[in-house]
């Protein structure tokens, strides 16, 4: 990356920081970065644009209909410094969410595999269980429910989470998602040990 894409994608960050520093469903800053280092691990030895990945990364979550109804302020914020990939960052980004995978989209681009693979990691594993938890908590969802199939923070688990390593565009994201899944199992199992006690 030149200086100068340096420079913006730590206008992103201040950015991101301002808009979701306050917000509690897990799809706050700190995620945020998260997608942006995981996708920088994922970028390494792979001929991917830098500067469109720390972008999408960071800017991912900022339209998304869970926290925020009708907004633009990704497409704002690329405009705004006269990003030259703009139309590339924002087809990532309107393509890359489970919900857009659920209605068919795909992500085509390598950037676009690439920020999907860390943005879905994130939902696994210590941090992932923490998000869950957090968003069924805003939504008012009881954790469990002794059913894999219901509205509960643990049915959840069952229904998207546990899939996930199985729908990784990148082999280095695929092995990590299944240790991920891995230690998600253990802590089920003391989960359930515990409620049955
Ligand atoms: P994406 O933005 O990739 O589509 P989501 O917004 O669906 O991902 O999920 C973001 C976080 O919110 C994840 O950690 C996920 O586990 C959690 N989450 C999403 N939907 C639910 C749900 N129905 N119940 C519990 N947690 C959820
Ligand atoms: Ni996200």
């Amino acid at each position: 990356m030149t200086n100068s894409d340096l420079r913006l994608i730590e206008k992103a960050k201040s950015y991101v920081n301002e808009l979701l520093g306050q917000e509690a469903t897990g799809h706050d800053y700190f995620h945020a970065q998260r997608v942006y280092r995981q996708a920088m691990r994922l970028a390494k030895n792979k001929d991917a644009n830098l500067t469109v990945i720390g972008l999408a990364s960071l800017l991912h979550d900022l339209d998304d209909k869970k926290i925020s109804q009708g907004t633009s302020r990704a497409l704002d914020f690329l405009k705004r410094h006269n990003v030259l990939e703009t139309q590339e960052i924002m087809d990532i980004i309107d393509n890359m969410s489970f919900s857009s995978h659920l209605v068919g989209k795909k992500v085509t681009s390598l950037e676009g595999k690439i920020v999907q693979d860390a943005d879905r990691l994130d939902a696994l594993g210590a941090i992932g269980i923490a998000r869950c938890f957090s968003y069924s908590g805003k939504k008012q969802r009881p954790l469990y429910l002794e059913n894999s199939n219901d509205d509960t923070a643990i049915a959840h688990f069952y229904q998207k989470l546990f899939k996930l390593p199985d729908l990784m565009n990148t082999e280095e994201a695929r092995q990590i998602a299944l240790e991920r899944v891995e230690f998600m199992k253990k802590y089920l199992q003391e989960f359930y040990k515990e409620w049955s006690e």
